[in-house]
């Protein structure tokens, strides 16, 4: 929940980074300087690029805070520069000044513009939490030292951001205070408590030492704490790669298995088709020589002509027209001599290669 609203927050930031319209040149109104709503983010008349001087004319920003900067083309070489260690580059971007001593002015989240406590190694904060910059917090607009003591009265500023979540928009409050690293301010008492343990009741994440107030009103693990997950996770993973795989191959198998059949049963169906060709044209042959020998006046030399050319007209075109594929046939020729031909001495002609 947290990260979610933090990346709406993001979001609602982008959405309204837009600056003012009003190019470099362009007349505009110091006086229209604001904070947006809900974002806390400036805003001036003046686009990104450029900030309303003094003399109401958008002029080009002086100085940046970030590496890539709103508003500039990528890879532009006309960045305003970053501002040196011990100054800053105010929200406006007019020009980098000297960090402000303490009571100083500036302006909402700019830590930075304050200027270190002597003892800042003590009271800085290298959580990563944004709780003080080298020491140093602005909290209502004022510059102040993070260096408040357990019991002491301490400074809290709460912020509220407009957050969206999936029931919509809410109130997300972000609340600061000067105590030191390990203390909180109390927003009832206004004074430095010390941070809450985890299971411990809390009312706001600062309470807690992992910065993370579950909804159910105790302190919980740090949000970024990573999941670990039980060595059977990983079991199941592996077993579901490989039954995948596994699915895979027998789909593909089973599929490949089935064409092949339907193949082979084609085949099957043609052999069965020249085959039968084959006895008709042996039994009409037969039939004819057996009609030719009935008739006793044919015997002589026409009757001879005319047993032999009906198969020597028989035999070629089936030669010509079937020679490259087909199978029976050749052993028709073959085994013209025999005249006996049934399934089995086919085949096994054909394996044998006889022809
Ligand atoms: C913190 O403050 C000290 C003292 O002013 C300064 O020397 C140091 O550069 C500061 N550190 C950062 C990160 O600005
Ligand atoms: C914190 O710093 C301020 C400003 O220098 C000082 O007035 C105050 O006494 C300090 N508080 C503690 C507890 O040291």
């Amino acid at each position: 929940m947290k990260f979610l609203s933090l990346t709406l927050v993001l979001f609602a930031i982008y959405r309204t980074v837009v600056a003012g319209s009003v190019d470099r040149g362009g007349a505009c109104n110091v006086g229209n300087n604001r904070l947006q709503i809900g974002t806390f983010q400036f805003w001036s008349e003046c686009n990104s690029v450029s900030f309303c001087s003094d003399a109401g004319i958008c002029e080009a920003k002086r100085c940046r805070r970030d590496d890539f900067p709103f508003g500039y083309p990528q890879g532009s070489t006309s960045l305003p520069p970053k501002c040196e260690r011990g100054q800053f580059c105010p929200d406006e971007g007019t020009d980098c000044q000297p960090v402000l001593p303490v009571g100083s002015p500036c302006q909402l989240n700019r830590d930075d513009q304050c200027e270190a406590p002597p003892n800042f190694k003590e009271l800085v904060d290298d959580s990563g939490r944004g709780l003080n910059f080298n020491g140093s917090v602005c909290l209502n607009n004022v510059c102040m030292f993070a260096n408040e003591t357990f019991g002491n009265k301490c400074v809290v500023e709460n912020t509220p951001y407009i957050a969206y979540g999936i029931s919509g928009e809410f109130i997300d409050i972000v609340s600061r205070g000067n105590c030191q690293i390990g203390l909180y301010c109390d927003s009832s008492s206004l004074s430095c408590m010390k941070n809450k343990q985890l299971g411990d009741a809390c009312g706001a994440d600062k309470e807690c030492d992992s910065w993370n107030c579950l909804s159910t009103g105790v302190c919980g693990v740090t949000a970024a704490t990573p999941r670990h997950f039980g060595a059977y996770v990983y079991v199941l993973v592996a077993l579901g790669i490989i039954g995948g795989m596994g699915g895979t191959l027998t789909g593909l198998y089973f599929a490949h298995r089935k064409q092949r059949d339907l193949e082979r049963s084609k085949r099957a169906q043609y052999w069965r088709e020249q085959n039968a060709f084959h006895q008709n044209l042996m039994q009409m042959r037969e039939t004819a020589r057996a009609s030719i020998l009935a008739l006793p006046q044919n015997r002589g030399s026409r009757g001879m002509d005319y047993s032999q050319d009906p198969s020597d007209e028989s035999q070629s075109p089936i030669l010509q027209s079937t020679g490259p594929k087909a199978s029976g046939l050749r052993n028709y020729l073959a085994d013209d001599g025999s005249g006996e031909f049934d399934d089995s001495l086919m085949m096994h002609g054909r394996k044998e290669g006889r022809f």
